[in-house]
């Protein structure tokens, strides 16, 4: 069933997925069958990459069935981080491969694709009522030591992934940020047709964090 929790409402329609797309802290206990695992996955393999490469690699834990795997991941994050994605189901890491291996010459894009596969296959996620939740904050010495990750590989980000569960969960601060208005820059502050704009007067550099 669908993600109906704070839709994202903008002016011009677009996919409906992507306004349910969202970052939820709140998970509900449920796992995700494997089927559908498999589905998010196959999802991000059909990302572009810049010469096919393929840049992506997922570490993936499961409380259900790699435990092991999953607290390392656990392990990996931030507190402020883990206080939430302990509750979900799925704990990923994106991996990306820094050098091509039709050359072995750096991969300049190899983070870039990466993020194209987790988008991708957050979309998929959402479309069979899962969330994807991404973070920043994360220790990849930690990851690179408890599995092994070798060099040439560079942990991107970790992520949650889980049936989204019912914000009243949440201690307040967390459930006030679940259900805080979801806003966007305009367009004009990111799209600039015809040329760069005059810096003087524009508002293009602002972030709305
Ligand atoms: C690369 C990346 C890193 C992020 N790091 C964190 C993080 O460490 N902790 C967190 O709670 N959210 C994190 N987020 C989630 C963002 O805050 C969230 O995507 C953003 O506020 C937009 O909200 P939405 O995804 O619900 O549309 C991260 C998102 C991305 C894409």
């Amino acid at each position: 069933m669908a993600d109906t929790t704070n839709l994202l409402t903008l002016e011009t329609p677009i996919l409906p997925v992507l306004t349910q797309r969202r970052s939820p802290r709140a998970y509900a206990a449920q796992p995700v069958p494997p089927d559908l695992l498999q589905q998010v996955f196959v999802a991000a393999s059909s990302a572009a990459s810049c010469y096919g490469e393929q840049p992506w690699r997922y570490l993936v834990g499961t409380r259900a069935s790699s435990p092991e795997a999953y607290d390392k991941i656990l392990a990996s994050l931030g507190e402020f981080n883990q206080v939430w994605a302990e509750k979900a189901p799925v704990l990923g890491v994106s991996i990306a491969k820094l050098a091509f291996s039709h050359d072995d010459n750096p991969n300049a894009w190899a983070r870039h694709d990466v993020g194209q596969a987790t988008a991708t296959m957050a979309i998929q996620a959402t479309e069979l009522g899962l969330q994807v939740h991404q973070m920043a904050g994360f220790a990849p010495d930690k990851l690179r030591e408890a599995f092994g990750i070798p060099a040439g590989y560079e942990p991107v980000a970790v992520f949650t992934l889980g049936y989204p569960g019912d914000p009243a969960s949440l201690p307040d601060s967390l459930r006030d940020k679940e259900l805080a208005p979801r806003t966007r820059k305009p367009l004009a502050e990111f799209v600039f047709e015809g040329g760069w704009p005059e810096q003087a007067g524009e508002r293009y550099d602002q972030a709305t964090v």
